[in-house]
């Protein structure tokens, strides 16, 4: 969820398509909701006759779209603009048109800050106004400076461009779809609910009829994306209310779409229906991304997070008796503020009794304005080094156990992508791994049986299944 991101050209199709079309290069940092939005923020300019390039040294315009999560990517963000800046004069030096923009949740949480400390940069989105960067482009092309982060009382989804039919040489086969966003948990370590603002979902179809546009583009695989996306909740047909249970077997019934995913949810949201679904629908895929940030619940009580560490484990106990090959995945912080080492003795206990296929773990980071910040008893840098170095050394082996245990198993491979050698792709697995495979271009968007083979690194290594 933290790694950079970045975002490959995802279409040439464009409105102008004189040689003259104007280039836009965006990098993509955070979490896959900004890959989502970079897509839609792409889709919008490709309208206005933009191209998208993955050099830099080519773009007339350069977006980064930004991640506030943790201090670290906030900083990334400025050591970046300052390299743009040299750029810029460089470019100007030359009498050639250069904009800086800043999008995603740095811009939403600093708004004018980031230009008193970068005056380099020319234009400020937030994650809900980026529909509105058209029209922002043309104030800066008329000499204006624009930060545009008031959050818009229409709902931006309902501006946003359908993603063009993608001329791709690859045929892309997985795609994010955002169906929920924004947060009213408050946990208290997180800025989530101060810059992607409370909780809104989109209406049923809406959703459906992107889903039914990116799967008549080839797409197989959606993967249902929200801040809090368990707590999605809309109107569905009839009047009645649905929730993301009732949404997935909804999407189910498109023709010719494969597998559903959703990510990234909240425990207290995990209802019935919606774990129902995961024994009734074999197309969604067994693997869960359920956070549960400690283990000990005196820092889940001052973190807000409003459930016990029993409550967690009784509540995935509940899934795997549901759906039994379910693989889990979750995020861990350690440090919080008041934190022991008896507190982080019980994380590492209860991630023991979980045992996770893959897991995400952070130290914490003081975010101002969050009630964190505020709290007293910080734990020292080293410290937090120290605790997350063991826990990750914990992770790691329920990692690797998890991959190791899946080799000479037959299982369904979605196939994505090429290889690194000629002859083969990559595919997923059910539970998310990268496979390797022989295999042919033309394959590219079929569902294979292969048996696992061996482990890598980072990946599987799989056969054609005789069956
Ligand atoms: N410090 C460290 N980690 C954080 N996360 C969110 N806020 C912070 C913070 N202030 C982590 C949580 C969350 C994931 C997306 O990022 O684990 O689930
Ligand atoms: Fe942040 Fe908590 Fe909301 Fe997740 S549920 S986005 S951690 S406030």
């Amino acid at each position: 969820m933290t790694q950079d991101i970045l975002i490959e050209p995802v279409s040439d199709t464009v409105a102008n398509t004189s040689l003259a079309a104007k280039k836009v290069f965006i990098k993509t940092y955070g979490c896959q909701m900004n890959v989502y939005d970079s897509g839609r923020m792409s889709d919008a300019l490709g309208q206005e006759g933009y191209t998208q390039t993955d050099n830099v040294e080519d773009a007339d315009l350069v977006l980064l779209n930004t991640c506030h999560i943790r201090e670290k990517a906030a900083e990334k963000v400025y050591s970046a603009l300052g390299r743009l800046r040299e750029m810029k004069k460089e470019r100007q030096a030359q009498g050639r048109e250069f904009t800086i923009g800043v999008a995603g949740c740095v811009a939403q949480a600093e708004g004018e800050e980031i230009t008193r400390r970068e005056p380099a940069v020319d234009v400020v989105v937030g994650p809900q106004t980026y529909h509105r960067l058209p029209q922002a482009l043309k104030r800066v092309r008329n000499g204006e400076r624009v930060v545009d982060t008031d959050y818009a009382v229409e709902d931006k989804f309902e501006h946003l461009p359908q993603a063009p039919k993608p001329k791709l040489v690859i045929r892309q086969v997985t795609a994010f779809l955002t169906v929920q966003e924004g947060c009213d948990k408050f946990c208290t370590f997180c800025v989530v609910p101060y810059t992607r603002g409370s909780e809104v979902s989109r209406p049923v179809e809406q959703i459906v009829a992107e889903a039914e546009n990116l799967v008549s583009n080839g797409v197989r695989e959606l993967t249902l994306l929200g801040q809090n996306v368990n707590a999605w909740r809309a109107k569905g047909p009839g009047g009645k209310t649905w929730g993301l249970g009732e949404l997935l077997y909804r999407l189910a019934e498109i023709p010719g779409l494969a597998r559903l995913r959703y990510t990234t949810s909240h425990p207290r949201d995990m209802d019935d229906r919606l774990i129902e679904a995961h024994r009734d629908l074999r197309m969604l895929m067994p693997y869960l991304h359920l956070p549960v940030q400690s283990g000990s619940d005196r820092i889940l009580k001052a973190m807000n997070r409003r459930h016990k560490a029993s409550e967690y484990v009784a509540l995935i106990e509940r899934i795997r008796e549901m759906r039994p090959d379910i693989a889990l995945s979750g995020d861990f912080i350690v440090g919080f503020p008041g934190e022991t080492d008896a507190d982080f003795e019980a994380t590492m206990e209860l991630v023991r009794t979980v045992g996770y296929a893959q897991a995400y773990s952070f130290k914490y980071s003081t975010r101002p304005g969050t009630p964190g910040a505020d709290l007293p008893d910080h734990v020292a840098e080293e410290v937090k080094t120290e605790r997350l170095a063991r826990l990750q050394e914990l992770l790691l082996q329920q990692q690797k156990q998890f991959a190791e245990a899946c080799v000479g198993k037959e299982i369904d491979l979605l196939l994505e992508k090429p290889g690194r050698n000629a002859g083969q792709l990559i595919g997923r697995s059910p539970w998310l791994q990268s496979v390797n495979v022989d295999a042919k271009t033309s394959q590219i968007g079929d569902i294979i049986r292969v048996r696992i083979t061996s482990t890598g690194s980072n990946s599987l290594f799989a056969e054609m299944a005789e069956s």
